[in-house]
Formats: structure tokens, C-alpha cells, sequence
């Protein structure tokens, strides 16, 4: 069914599967939040797990930004962490710090009290947000669904929030094998019907986040992360993309390939080029502007965006994004500044 709709032969879809495509497609992580006044209306209204439940208000923030933005793309608007809450951890969100979950997994006996995800009713919220965001939007633009990848879901899990050394979860991982596979195969089997879900309800690709992945050896994600996000990445729906994400640590690219992703999202620790090469031509790769360069000017926007274009080199399947999140001090007319300038320099016509 998927194969009558213009979003199919759209810019990103072509690039997702090393396609040539007419222009270099661009959407960028967090590309909905903080830096928009539109954003912040709704924001002072309705804490932000409230908005994460509401569908209608989710749809309306994203399809706000795409529009706004021009982006080739649109990724449904929820959080990451949202699918703890099904498994029994008290997730909140606190102005100051962040994510908090106040009953982490500690030991390797509390991975009993993590609940089987049956299916996805709990998540039936950001289901509907699928539909809504995909019914919203324009049919030439494709929808990204996504979901966090076993190993950032683990860390979380495990350390009740951001952590600077991760030493909860790597002494988990490292001491108890057992407990690490108990814990890691319960995450895979729920990512997979939640990421299933969301293609099921429209999303035509999904986005894998391995935000802290980078904190880990080539060994321990040889051994003790691989095996688990390839499992998902092969039950996913046939035909449908997977992008990988991961930030932090280049040396791991080659196992990232190995995992079997059709689209890997790189940071800007590595250049381009050199990522592409690593990873072979004859995959899809997405990035790498670092955030940081959308706080200073339009030129300059300009200038590096050329740059990472010029690794490219209009070559199929390059898909524009940032190594990480919009930081939320951005000015809005930068980024669409960034999308302008992508949009103009990488197109081939
Ligand atoms: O990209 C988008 O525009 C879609 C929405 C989206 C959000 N979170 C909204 C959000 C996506 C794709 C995410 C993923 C996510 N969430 C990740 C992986 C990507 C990454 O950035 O590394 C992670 C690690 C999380 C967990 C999370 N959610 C953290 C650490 C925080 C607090 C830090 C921060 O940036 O605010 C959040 C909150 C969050 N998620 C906000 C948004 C818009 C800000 C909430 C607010 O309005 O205060």
C-alpha cells in the first residue's frame, strides 16, 4: 500500500535507500522544542509529560515546526523514556534536572520487577500521535517514528537519569550476564512492538536513539550490545528503514554497520567523509553539523554546511541532520537558514 504514496519516491525515502535523489533531503534531531516561541506556548501550559500524552497537541507542535522550518521530514513528537512507564518505572521530568525514574533497576534481582511489555496499549497515546502527525501532514513528506535503542534504555534504567560515568549500568553489564541478557531482551522484545506499532499507524522509517552508546568499548559493544539491537533491527518490517543513532564514540561505526541499519546517523566527532568510508559507500548515512554551529550566524551556517555537502559529494544517500539535538538556545531563523542553505547548495538540478 505504502508503494502509491508520494512520500515513497520524496528526497529522504530515495536516501534512506541509497537512491540518488534531486536534492540532499535535511531534518534534524529535536527539530521541535525549546527554541520556539510556538513551542514554549504550549509548554507553559501543559507540563511536558502531559504533552507527551496528548496527541492532538504533540501532532500540532511538530507539524507547527515542519512547516516553519521547510525540514523534508517530520518525526513524531514524544519522548524517549516514555516506554518505562509500561514497565513499571516511575518516570518524571524535573525543570532543573531532567529526566528523573525513582525506582531505578539497582540489582541484578530488580530486573525481575521490569514488566513484560504484552503489547502496546499503555503507549496507545503516541499511536494516536502517529496518526495524527501522519494525517496532518503534507504526503510528499515522510514520517520517522522512533524509539530508544536497548543499551541508552538499559543505562537509563539503571542510573534513574542522565549519568556523567555510567557505572551503575557497566557494572551491571560487566558483573552479571545473566541479568544484562534478561534485561536487554525484555527492552528488545518491547522496542520492537512499539517501533512496529508505530510503522503499522504510518511512520515510514524509524530512528533508533543510542544517545549514550558512545560511553562503551568496541569489545563491550561487540559482545554485549550488538546482538541485541541487531535482533531488533531484523524484526522490524520488511522494507521499512532503520536509522541508527549514536554519538560519541567513531571507533564503534563499524559495529554499528554490523547491526544491520539502512541509514547510520553519525556525529560530529568524525568527519563525514572518513565516516562514510568506514561504514562503505553502498550505505546510507546521516549528519553530522554539530549544534553548536547553529548559534552563530547565518555565513557561517552556510559555510559548514558546504562543508560537510562538499564530503558528500552528491553522492546517493546522504540524509542532512545535526550529530545531536537542536540546542535550545538556537535562533529559529538560523535553522532556517541551515535548511535554505542545504536545500540550495545540495540540490543537483
Ligand atoms: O526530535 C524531536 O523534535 C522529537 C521529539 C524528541 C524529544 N525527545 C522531545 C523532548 C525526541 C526524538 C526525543 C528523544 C530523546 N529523549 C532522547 C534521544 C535523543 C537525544 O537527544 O539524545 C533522549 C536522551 C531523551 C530523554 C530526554 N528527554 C532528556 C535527557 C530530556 C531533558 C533534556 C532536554 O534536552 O530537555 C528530555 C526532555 C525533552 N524531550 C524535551 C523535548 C522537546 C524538552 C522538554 C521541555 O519542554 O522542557
Amino acid at each position: 500500500m505504502n508503494n502509491d504514496f508520494p512520500w515513497r519516491n520524496s528526497p529522504l525515502m530515495k536516501a534512506a535507500r541509497c537512491e540518488p535523489a534531486r536534492q540532499t533531503p535535511i531534518w534534524l534531531m529535536r527539530q521541535a522544542g525549546r527554541y520556539m516561541d510556538d513551542y514554549r506556548k504550549v509548554r507553559r501550559k501543559t507540563p511536558f509529560l502531559e504533552l507527551c500524552k496528548n496527541p492532538d497537541l504533540c501532532a500540532e507542535v511538530m507539524l507547527t515546526a515542519v512547516e516553519r522550518l521547510g525540514v523534508d521530514a517530520a518525526i513524531i513528537f514524544s519522548d524517549l523514556l516514555l516506554i518505562l512507564e509500561p514497565m513499571g518505572l516511575e518516570l518524571e521530568f524535573t525543570a532543573g534536572e531532567g529526566p528523573v525514574l525513582h525506582n531505578p533497576i539497582r540489582r541484578p534481582s530488580d530486573v525481575d520487577r521490569l514488566v513484560e511489555l504484552e503489547n502496546v496499549e499503555p503507549l496507545e497515546f503516541v499511536i494516536e500521535t502517529v496518526r495524527k502527525t501522519r494525517a496532518g501532514l503534507d504526503d510528499a513528506l515522510p514520517l520517522v517514528g522512533f524509539a530508544g535503542a536497548p543499551f541508552t534504555l538499559a543505562a537509563y534504567a539503571v542510573e534513574g537519569g542522565p549519568s556523567r560515568d555510567y557505572r551503575r549500568v557497566k557494572s551491571l553489564m560487566i558483573t552479571d550476564a545473566g541479568a544484562w541478557d534478561a534485561l536487554m531482551q525484555r527492552l528488545c522484545r518491547a522496542i520492537t512492538l512499539y517501533l512496529n506499532a508505530q510503522i503499522d499507524a504510518g511512520a515510514q522509517l524509524v530512528q533508533l536513539f543510542d544517545t549514550w552508546v558512545g560511553c562503551l568499548g568496541v569489545d563491550d559493544y561487540r559482545r554485549r550490545v550488538l546482538p541485541y539491537t541487531r535482533s531488533i533491527i531484523e524484526a522490524i518490517r520488511p522494507g521499512v528503514p532503520v536509522i541508527h543513532f549514536a554519538a560519541g564514540n567513531p571507533a564503534l561505526l563499524p559495529l554499528i554497520r554490523d547491526a544491520g541499519p539502512s541509514v547510520i546517523s553519525v556525529d560530529w566527532r568524525v568527519r563525514l567523509d572518513d565516516a562514510w568510508t568506514i561504514i562503505g559507500h553502498d550505505r546510507a548515512i546521516q549528519g553530522n553539523l554539530d549544534p553548536a554551529v547553529l548559534l552563530t550566524t547565518p555565513d557561517e551556517i552556510r559555510r559548514c554546511a558546504k562543508e560537510i555537502l562538499d564530503q558528500a559529494a552528491g553522492r546517493p544517500g546522504h540524509i542532512f541532520n545535526l550529530g545531536h539535538g537542536v540546542l535550545p538556545q538556537t535562533p529559529v531563523e538560523n535553522v532556517v537558514a541551515l535548511v535554505d542553505a542545504v536545500h540550495e547548495l545540495g540540490s543537483l538540478t
